[in-house]
Protein backbone atom coordinates (compact mmCIF):
# COMPACT_ATOMS: atom_id res chain seq x y z
CA UNK A 1 0.00 0.00 0.00
CA UNK A 2 2.83 2.44 0.72
CA UNK A 3 4.45 1.36 -2.64
CA UNK A 4 1.16 2.89 -4.20
CA UNK A 5 1.12 6.05 -2.53
CA UNK A 6 4.89 6.18 -3.15
CA UNK A 7 4.25 5.69 -6.41
CA UNK A 8 1.21 8.56 -6.49
CA UNK A 9 -1.58 6.54 -7.57
CA UNK A 10 -4.82 7.11 -5.95
CA UNK A 11 -6.27 4.18 -3.90
CA UNK A 12 -10.07 3.16 -3.60
CA UNK A 13 -10.49 1.25 -0.40
CA UNK A 14 -13.25 -1.27 -0.11
CA UNK A 15 -13.63 -2.90 4.01
CA UNK A 16 -14.91 -6.17 3.79
CA UNK A 17 -15.43 -9.44 6.28
CA UNK A 18 -15.37 -11.05 3.11
CA UNK A 19 -17.90 -14.01 1.85
CA UNK A 20 -18.42 -11.43 -1.24
CA UNK A 21 -21.10 -11.28 -3.16
CA UNK A 22 -22.16 -8.94 -6.08
CA UNK A 23 -22.78 -6.18 -3.64
CA UNK A 24 -19.57 -6.06 -2.90
CA UNK A 25 -18.08 -6.21 -6.23
CA UNK A 26 -20.18 -3.28 -7.21
CA UNK A 27 -18.21 -1.12 -4.44
CA UNK A 28 -14.71 -2.33 -6.28
CA UNK A 29 -15.85 -1.28 -9.56
CA UNK A 30 -17.16 2.09 -8.36
CA UNK A 31 -13.63 2.12 -6.47
CA UNK A 32 -11.86 0.95 -10.15
CA UNK A 33 -13.43 3.68 -11.90
CA UNK A 34 -12.82 6.69 -9.65
CA UNK A 35 -9.28 5.67 -8.42
CA UNK A 36 -5.84 4.54 -9.92
CA UNK A 37 -6.06 1.20 -7.32
CA UNK A 38 -8.15 -0.36 -5.67
CA UNK A 39 -7.14 -1.96 -2.28
CA UNK A 40 -9.66 -4.51 -0.31
CA UNK A 41 -9.66 -5.61 3.31
CA UNK A 42 -10.81 -8.77 4.32
CA UNK A 43 -11.12 -9.09 8.13
CA UNK A 44 -13.96 -10.46 9.98
CA UNK A 45 -13.92 -8.39 13.11
CA UNK A 46 -14.47 -9.93 15.99
CA UNK A 47 -15.05 -6.77 17.99
CA UNK A 48 -18.03 -6.05 16.46
CA UNK A 49 -19.94 -9.09 17.36
CA UNK A 50 -21.50 -10.18 20.61
CA UNK A 51 -20.76 -12.94 22.51
CA UNK A 52 -24.42 -14.44 21.55
CA UNK A 53 -23.92 -13.92 17.79
CA UNK A 54 -22.63 -15.57 14.54
CA UNK A 55 -19.14 -15.05 14.98
CA UNK A 56 -17.30 -18.34 14.34
CA UNK A 57 -20.39 -19.54 11.93
CA UNK A 58 -19.58 -16.27 10.20
CA UNK A 59 -18.80 -17.69 6.34
CA UNK A 60 -15.15 -17.21 5.36
CA UNK A 61 -14.45 -18.54 1.73
CA UNK A 62 -11.25 -16.75 1.17
CA UNK A 63 -9.84 -18.80 -1.97
CA UNK A 64 -13.40 -17.94 -3.61
CA UNK A 65 -12.83 -14.17 -2.16
CA UNK A 66 -9.08 -13.92 -3.50
CA UNK A 67 -10.26 -15.37 -6.89
CA UNK A 68 -13.07 -12.60 -6.82
CA UNK A 69 -10.86 -9.73 -6.14
CA UNK A 70 -8.38 -11.54 -8.60
CA UNK A 71 -10.98 -11.15 -11.71
CA UNK A 72 -12.22 -7.53 -10.27
CA UNK A 73 -8.51 -6.06 -10.67
CA UNK A 74 -7.94 -5.39 -7.13
CA UNK A 75 -4.33 -4.35 -6.76
CA UNK A 76 -3.93 -5.45 -2.69
CA UNK A 77 -6.41 -7.31 -0.80
CA UNK A 78 -5.17 -6.88 2.85
CA UNK A 79 -5.80 -10.00 5.43
CA UNK A 80 -4.40 -9.78 8.40
CA UNK A 81 -5.47 -11.43 11.62
CA UNK A 82 -7.17 -10.48 14.38
CA UNK A 83 -3.41 -10.80 16.34
CA UNK A 84 -1.90 -8.38 13.36
CA UNK A 85 -4.92 -5.83 13.61
CA UNK A 86 -5.69 -5.76 17.86
CA UNK A 87 -3.25 -5.87 20.36
CA UNK A 88 -5.00 -7.35 22.40
CA UNK A 89 -6.14 -9.64 19.45
CA UNK A 90 -9.76 -11.15 19.06
CA UNK A 91 -10.52 -8.79 22.58
CA UNK A 92 -9.41 -5.88 21.04
CA UNK A 93 -7.41 -2.72 22.47
CA UNK A 94 -8.03 -0.62 25.44
CA UNK A 95 -9.06 2.28 22.57
CA UNK A 96 -12.97 1.76 21.09
CA UNK A 97 -14.07 4.87 19.20
CA UNK A 98 -17.61 6.02 19.71
CA UNK A 99 -19.89 8.00 17.50
CA UNK A 100 -22.82 9.27 19.99
CA UNK A 101 -26.72 9.15 19.26
CA UNK A 102 -26.25 7.60 15.85
CA UNK A 103 -24.93 4.48 17.20
CA UNK A 104 -27.95 4.24 19.20
CA UNK A 105 -31.42 3.60 17.69
CA UNK A 106 -32.06 0.62 14.82
CA UNK A 107 -29.39 -1.93 14.87
CA UNK A 108 -27.44 -0.35 17.82
CA UNK A 109 -30.79 -0.99 20.48
CA UNK A 110 -30.27 -4.79 19.77
CA UNK A 111 -26.54 -4.61 19.17
CA UNK A 112 -25.43 -2.10 21.62
CA UNK A 113 -21.73 -2.43 20.79
CA UNK A 114 -22.34 -3.57 17.03
CA UNK A 115 -20.86 0.28 15.97
CA UNK A 116 -18.09 0.87 19.01
CA UNK A 117 -16.46 -2.43 17.15
CA UNK A 118 -16.94 -1.19 13.75
CA UNK A 119 -15.94 2.60 13.86
CA UNK A 120 -12.94 1.01 15.77
CA UNK A 121 -11.66 -1.22 13.58
CA UNK A 122 -12.44 1.23 10.16
CA UNK A 123 -10.31 3.55 11.84
CA UNK A 124 -7.45 1.35 11.84
CA UNK A 125 -7.96 0.20 8.16
CA UNK A 126 -8.13 4.00 7.30
CA UNK A 127 -4.43 4.60 9.41
CA UNK A 128 -3.28 1.15 7.60
CA UNK A 129 -4.50 1.71 4.21
CA UNK A 130 -4.71 5.96 3.85
CA UNK A 131 -7.07 5.47 0.83
CA UNK A 132 -8.52 8.56 -0.94
CA UNK A 133 -11.84 7.38 -1.16
CA UNK A 134 -13.45 4.71 1.29
CA UNK A 135 -16.18 2.84 -0.20
CA UNK A 136 -19.57 1.74 1.82
CA UNK A 137 -22.86 0.06 0.99
CA UNK A 138 -25.99 1.77 1.52
CA UNK A 139 -27.01 -1.72 2.78
CA UNK A 140 -25.58 -0.87 5.70
CA UNK A 141 -27.28 2.48 6.12
CA UNK A 142 -26.80 3.50 9.80
CA UNK A 143 -23.15 1.85 9.46
CA UNK A 144 -22.44 4.29 6.38
CA UNK A 145 -23.80 7.48 8.21
CA UNK A 146 -21.90 6.60 11.28
CA UNK A 147 -18.73 6.08 9.33
CA UNK A 148 -19.23 9.37 7.64
CA UNK A 149 -19.61 11.25 10.76
CA UNK A 150 -16.79 9.84 12.39
CA UNK A 151 -14.33 10.70 8.78
CA UNK A 152 -15.75 14.24 9.56
CA UNK A 153 -15.40 14.49 13.12
CA UNK A 154 -12.05 13.10 13.28
CA UNK A 155 -10.50 14.57 10.34
CA UNK A 156 -9.60 11.64 8.26
CA UNK A 157 -8.43 12.81 4.85
CA UNK A 158 -10.80 10.38 2.98
CA UNK A 159 -13.85 10.93 0.74
CA UNK A 160 -16.81 8.48 2.21
CA UNK A 161 -18.94 7.34 -1.33
CA UNK A 162 -21.62 5.47 -0.09
CA UNK A 163 -22.76 2.86 -3.41
CA UNK A 164 -26.26 1.97 -3.94
CA UNK A 165 -27.92 -1.60 -2.91
CA UNK A 166 -27.51 -4.80 -5.22
CA UNK A 167 -30.44 -6.60 -5.21
CA UNK A 168 -31.33 -10.19 -5.77
CA UNK A 169 -33.14 -10.82 -8.95
CA UNK A 170 -36.43 -11.23 -6.64
CA UNK A 171 -35.83 -7.98 -4.90
CA UNK A 172 -33.71 -9.43 -1.72
CA UNK A 173 -30.48 -7.18 -0.79
CA UNK A 174 -27.76 -8.99 -1.34
CA UNK A 175 -25.87 -9.80 2.03
CA UNK A 176 -23.27 -12.41 3.05
CA UNK A 177 -25.89 -13.61 5.84
CA UNK A 178 -28.29 -15.07 2.31
CA UNK A 179 -26.51 -18.30 2.85
CA UNK A 180 -27.90 -18.98 5.79
CA UNK A 181 -32.04 -18.97 4.59
CA UNK A 182 -33.13 -22.03 3.11
CA UNK A 183 -35.03 -21.90 -0.45
CA UNK A 184 -38.26 -21.60 0.30
CA UNK A 185 -37.72 -18.44 2.57
CA UNK A 186 -35.36 -16.72 0.53
CA UNK A 187 -37.66 -17.31 -2.55
CA UNK A 188 -40.30 -16.77 -0.90
CA UNK A 189 -40.43 -14.46 2.20
CA UNK A 190 -37.39 -12.93 2.24
CA UNK A 191 -38.33 -10.61 -0.78
CA UNK A 192 -41.04 -9.23 1.13
CA UNK A 193 -38.93 -7.13 2.99
CA UNK A 194 -37.69 -5.20 -0.03
CA UNK A 195 -41.29 -5.11 -1.62
CA UNK A 196 -42.66 -3.57 1.73
CA UNK A 197 -40.50 -0.71 1.53
CA UNK A 198 -41.47 -0.25 -2.15
CA UNK A 199 -45.29 -0.14 -0.92
CA UNK A 200 -44.80 2.04 1.96
CA UNK A 201 -41.73 4.40 0.13
CA UNK A 202 -44.74 5.11 -2.40
CA UNK A 203 -47.50 5.84 -0.41
CA UNK A 204 -45.78 7.87 2.06
CA UNK A 205 -44.01 10.20 -1.07
CA UNK A 206 -45.01 13.39 1.35
CA UNK A 207 -47.18 12.83 4.25
CA UNK A 208 -45.00 11.37 7.45
CA UNK A 209 -46.79 8.38 9.21
CA UNK A 210 -46.02 7.55 13.10
CA UNK A 211 -44.20 5.23 14.42
CA UNK A 212 -47.48 2.98 15.21
CA UNK A 213 -48.87 3.63 11.64
CA UNK A 214 -46.00 2.02 10.26
CA UNK A 215 -46.22 -1.20 12.90
CA UNK A 216 -49.93 -1.56 12.08
CA UNK A 217 -49.03 -1.46 8.24
CA UNK A 218 -46.02 -3.90 8.85
CA UNK A 219 -48.14 -6.38 10.98
CA UNK A 220 -50.61 -6.37 8.12
CA UNK A 221 -48.13 -7.16 5.32
CA UNK A 222 -45.69 -9.56 6.61
CA UNK A 223 -49.02 -11.29 8.56
CA UNK A 224 -48.47 -14.24 5.52
CA UNK A 225 -45.06 -14.40 6.96
CA UNK A 226 -46.19 -15.79 10.16
CA UNK A 227 -44.21 -17.45 12.21
CA UNK A 228 -41.16 -17.50 10.13
CA UNK A 229 -40.52 -13.66 10.35
CA UNK A 230 -39.87 -11.60 13.17
CA UNK A 231 -39.84 -7.78 12.43
CA UNK A 232 -37.18 -6.10 14.84
CA UNK A 233 -38.25 -2.32 13.13
CA UNK A 234 -39.53 -0.69 10.96
CA UNK A 235 -39.12 3.32 11.08
CA UNK A 236 -38.86 6.25 8.54
CA UNK A 237 -36.09 8.72 9.73
CA UNK A 238 -34.04 11.64 8.84
CA UNK A 239 -31.73 10.68 6.27
CA UNK A 240 -28.32 12.19 7.84
CA UNK A 241 -29.44 12.78 11.47
CA UNK A 242 -31.24 8.82 12.06
CA UNK A 243 -33.44 10.72 14.02
CA UNK A 244 -37.39 11.34 13.15
CA UNK A 245 -38.02 13.77 9.78
CA UNK A 246 -38.71 17.21 11.34
CA UNK A 247 -38.28 19.59 8.49
CA UNK A 248 -39.30 19.19 5.21
CA UNK A 249 -36.38 19.50 2.61
CA UNK A 250 -34.43 16.48 3.65
CA UNK A 251 -33.60 13.43 2.68
CA UNK A 252 -35.80 10.53 4.73
CA UNK A 253 -34.49 6.62 4.80
CA UNK A 254 -36.99 4.29 5.65
CA UNK A 255 -35.08 1.18 7.58
CA UNK A 256 -36.10 -2.28 8.37
CA UNK A 257 -34.30 -4.99 10.23
CA UNK A 258 -35.92 -8.73 10.97
CA UNK A 259 -35.20 -12.37 11.60
CA UNK A 260 -35.90 -15.27 9.38
CA UNK A 261 -34.80 -17.58 12.32
CA UNK A 262 -31.93 -16.47 13.66
CA UNK A 263 -31.08 -15.10 10.39
CA UNK A 264 -30.93 -11.34 10.64
CA UNK A 265 -31.31 -9.34 7.57
CA UNK A 266 -31.86 -5.22 6.98
CA UNK A 267 -32.91 -2.99 3.99
CA UNK A 268 -33.71 0.64 3.75
CA UNK A 269 -35.10 2.65 0.69
CA UNK A 270 -33.72 6.19 0.73
CA UNK A 271 -36.78 8.52 -0.18
CA UNK A 272 -34.90 11.84 -1.45
CA UNK A 273 -36.57 15.63 -1.14
CA UNK A 274 -37.40 17.37 -4.22
O1 LIG B 1 -19.86 -3.91 6.56
C1 LIG B 1 -18.96 -4.68 6.91
O2 LIG B 1 -18.67 -5.69 6.25
C2 LIG B 1 -18.17 -4.40 8.18
O3 LIG B 1 -18.96 -3.84 9.15
C3 LIG B 1 -16.90 -3.56 7.94
C4 LIG B 1 -17.25 -2.15 7.44
C5 LIG B 1 -16.00 -4.24 6.93
C6 LIG B 1 -16.14 -3.40 9.24
O4 LIG B 1 -15.74 -4.62 9.75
Amino acid sequence: MAELRAAGQSVGFVPTMGALHAGHCSLIDAARAECDAVVVSIFVNPTQFAPTEDLSQYPRPIEADLAACAECDVAVVFTPTPDEMYTDGAGGGLTTIAVAQLGEGLCGRSRPTHFDGVCTVVAKLLNLVGPDVLYLGQKDFQQAAILKRMVADLDFPVRVNVCPIVREASGLALSSRNVYLDEEIRKKFAPKIYECLQVLAKKISDSAPSGAELRDFADSFFAECTPVFELEYLELLDAETLKPPANKGRNRVLVIAGCFGKTRLIDNVLIECD
